[in-house]
């Protein structure tokens, strides 16, 4: 009996392969990192041939660690870190250039042009995102513009862009599959999120008209048949979306106004706006949700660049612990928690500020401040970022009560604590806190029949945990001017 879903969930800092059954209860799991390269002051790359080579052993290793046959799954879920922009040679399959990570800030000069252009009301209108080296379109163009070759390989009608999603597809279908979904191609600033298609205007004044793009499905659909050399079956792929737009599908936030925010690399907010692309007035983002059966459910957005990074740049970058599990203890051992900021602009500040040249700092610092104030101040940035973002929100006319939360970080009940406080809300952790591999398993599933709807989906979802705001009335707000204040200090494109 075919059962099991495989769930790929291709990130920012690792790989993982996730098998769930058909309750979608996790049944085994397997992790990879790999290298991240900083080439120059706020470029990020990754190696194609690492995040190929990297997913295709952890998905082996699952399926070995858990004794499962390839035989025995049902389908294949991919989920991955969105943006992020991948250009191979059609004849080889071989990229010809670095994988340029969504965080890679290179294309700033190139998106101020464009902004002097007069392009950005376009672009938010068509595509709900704001002119930003963040999204695919500029970075496409770069590669073109910079790496020998590309040009005549364009023209020769030879140079695929994908998304992560489409790179592993086509390589997992050796070549047979150019396919993303509406999720990822509305990440793409190149994608109109109100026709569901490419947009040729847009195309043209980017200049990446040459360039070959994949084909736009519904989220669950019939994707591609992996080869059978890979996993020793021949497997459909079956559901696909960006991680943020799976993680929203694994917390069941089907209904307009419901609301989940990811901690993993960096932070995302997003909310369910339902069948109508809801415009931002205050720098958040319109995107789709998710789009089955063709029908569109679209998703207002917040994006952090920085969230688990700082974690990892504390651990990392200035050794003050050795794993992150332990700062939650220094956490609580912060005496002057209060007064210490970091804002962890380390690649600019996405949502609501868009200040690319935007870099971090420290304040508030005395000679008595510990390495537990540091901790906690890196814990609270994350949960002021988030503030800001909901700020907008509430701004746009989009208020709620609760929030579903999920990603590594979450596992800190300090840091979750002065969240639902700062915000004033409702926090709501999952049983299952893998909730973009879940998303992405949930997609296959409905498209091989092993979930049968969306109400079902919802019914699997369970709390772990409830968090209710429990600090003194004002001093949340006076915490967060103390963060306004910080903040205004990074930014090079003050209102
Ligand atoms: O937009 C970038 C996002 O998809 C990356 O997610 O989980 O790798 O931080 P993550």
């Amino acid at each position: 009996m075919k059962k099991y879903i495989l769930a790929i969930d291709q990130g920012t800092t690792s790989s993982r392969a996730i098998l769930f059954d058909e309750l979608g209860q996790r049944v085994g799991q397997s992790q990879q990192e790999f290298s991240q390269h900083f080439p120059h002051d706020g470029w990020v790359e990754h190696d194609p041939e690492d995040i190929w080579t990297s997913t295709l052993s952890v998905c082996r290793a699952v399926l070995k660690d858990t004794g499962i046959d390839a035989k025995s799954v049902a389908s294949i879920g991919i989920t991955n870190q969105r943006e992020t922009t991948i250009l191979w040679d059609t004849e080889t399959g071989q990229p010809i250039y670095n994988a340029i990570v969504w965080q890679d800030r290179r294309t700033s000069e190139f998106c101020h042009t464009l902004h002097q252009q007069g392009l950005s009301e376009r672009v938010q209108e068509k595509t709900g995102l704001l002119i930003d080296p963040y999204f695919s379109a500029t970075k496409i163009r770069w590669i073109i513009d910079n790496v020998e070759g590309a040009k005549e390989k364009a023209q020769q009608n030879k140079l695929a862009f994908g998304t992560v999603d489409s790179f592993l597809l086509w390589r997992l279908t050796k070549g047979r599959s150019h396919k993303t979904d509406a999720t990822n191609a509305a990440r793409t600033m190149a994608f109109n999120i109100h026709t569901q298609e490419w947009d040729q205007e847009l195309i043209e004044a980017f200049g990446i008209e040459q360039v070959i793009l994949p084909e736009v499905m519904d989220c669950s659909a019939d994707f591609g048949v992996i080869d059978e050399s890979w996993l020793g079956a021949s497997i459909p792929v079956n559901g696909m979306a960006g991680d943020q737009q799976a993680a929203l599908i694994g917390q069941a936030c089907f209904k307009a106004g419901m609301v989940k925010s990811t901690y993993g690399t960096g932070c995302f907010l997003i909310l369910n706006t339902g069948d109508k692309p809801l415009r931002s007035e205050h720098k958040l983002l319109t995107t789709v949700g998710y789009r089955l059966n063709g029908k569109v459910t679209y998703a207002l957005e917040g994006s952090i660049f920085v969230a688990g990074a700082a974690i990892q740049w504390l651990r990392d970058g200035l050794n003050l612990f050795k794993d992150a599990k332990e700062t939650q203890s220094l956490a609580q051992q912060a005496l002057n928690g209060d007064s210490v900021y970091l804002v962890p602009a380390f690649t600019g500040l996405g949502a609501p500020y868009w200040d690319p040249d935007a870099r971090g700092a420290m304040i508030g610092l005395t000679r008595d401040t510990s390495v537990a104030d540091i901790v906690s101040a890196g814990l609270r940035s994350v949960c002021y970022q988030t503030k800001d973002l909901v700020g907008a929100m509430a701004q746009d006319g989009a208020t709620f009560r609760s929030l579903r939360i999920d990603g590594g970080m979450v596992i800190n009940d300090v840091m979750v604590q002065f969240l639902s406080d700062l915000l004033e809300v409702e926090v709501e952790r999952p049983k299952i806190t893998e909730t973009t591999a879940l998303g992405a398993a949930y997609l296959a599933g409905l498209q091989v029949g092993i979930f049968s709807s969306l109400e079902a989906i919802s019914e699997l979802w369970q709390a772990e945990k409830q968090f209710e705001p429990s600090m003194a009335q004002g001093t949340g707000e006076k915490l967060y001017a103390g963060w306004q204040e910080a903040v205004n200090r990074v930014r090079t494109r003050p209102e």
